[in-house]
């Protein structure tokens, strides 16, 4: 891919893993447009960042995806590539939690409903670059569920399936399918799940980028190259280390 003189919209950019993205990314000279439901906290991130463009949009409301996707249509033309990243977790405990399907329904709806609907509108502007990609991040538990967030990691799950399923049903256009797969990072989302020992946004963020100019479609962000493997050579190995009293793994 070429890594500058994109127009890249994030979906979540204002904060911890988003917001990394964003500033590496306007630092390689792309144009960034980012999304997130509190204004003050997009205020925050235009002030840290020259030239970012923010948009108040909650991806797990259908009007807003639809606004914001006449909006970039009509506004932003030269928009040519996706990075889904806002995404949402529950912990809770599957033996005695209350109104499991309500939170399940509250993950998938940010963490893939919105993905397909977002990817699915934005399509036709995209096909009209030659230089277009839709980046779909992910997580670890896409390959072994954290049963401390169990529709979370089914969400991802599902995002890693369909994600496979866009990037073949793409092959034949201009839009290549990425997948960011990072492990444990130290974010306000994590905190819960002992997020404090995980690596740090910026290390996903260039990560990223390097794995994104060398068309590496499913990046593996720090240990879950290795996660990936064990899953390969036993799952049920790679399902003890995310389920151990200590373990800590988004
Ligand atoms: N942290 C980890 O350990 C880890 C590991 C693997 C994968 N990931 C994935 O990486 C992505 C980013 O995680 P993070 O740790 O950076 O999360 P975070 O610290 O919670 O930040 C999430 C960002 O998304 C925005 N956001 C949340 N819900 C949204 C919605 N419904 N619509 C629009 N924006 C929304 C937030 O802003 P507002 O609240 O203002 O909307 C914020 O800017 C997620 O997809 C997550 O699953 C995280």
């Amino acid at each position: 891919m070429n890594t500058s003189e994109n127009t890249i919209l994030i979906t979540g950019g204002s904060a911890d893993i988003g917001l990394e993205l964003a500033k590496q990314l306007a630092e390689a000279g792309n144009k960034v447009i980012i999304t997130g439901r509190n204004a003050a906290r997009l205020q925050q991130a235009a002030e840290k960042i020259k030239g970012l463009t923010t948009i108040q949009s909650d991806v797990a409301n259908e009007d807003d995806v639809a606004n914001l996707a006449a909006r970039l249509t009509k506004d932003f033309p030269s928009l040519n590539i996706v990075i889904n990243n806002a995404g949402n977790a529950a912990l809770y405990d599957l033996a005695t939690v209350e109104g499991a399907a309500q939170k399940s329904r509250e993950e998938f709806a940010v963490n893939y409903f919105a993905i397909t609907d977002l990817n699915e509108k934005l399509l036709p502007l995209l096909k009209e670059h030659t230089n277009a990609a839709i980046v779909n991040v992910s997580s670890i538990v896409a390959f072994a569920p954290n049963s401390t967030i169990p529709s979370y990691s089914a969400s991802k799950a599902a995002l890693h399936s369909y994600t496979l399923s866009l990037r073949y049903a793409l092959r034949n256009t201009s839009v290549k399918v990425f997948e960011l797969m990072p492990p444990l990072v130290n974010t306000d989302f994590s905190q819960g799940i002992g997020g404090h020992k995980g690596i740090p946004a910026s290390q996903v963020a260039t990560e990223f980028l390097t794995a994104w100019k060398d068309d590496v479609y499913e990046i593996h962000v720090g240990n879950t190259a290795d996660f990936y493997k064990l899953s390969l050579a036993s799952p049920a190995d790679a399902f003890n280390m995310l389920n151990k009293e200590e373990a800590v793994t988004a």
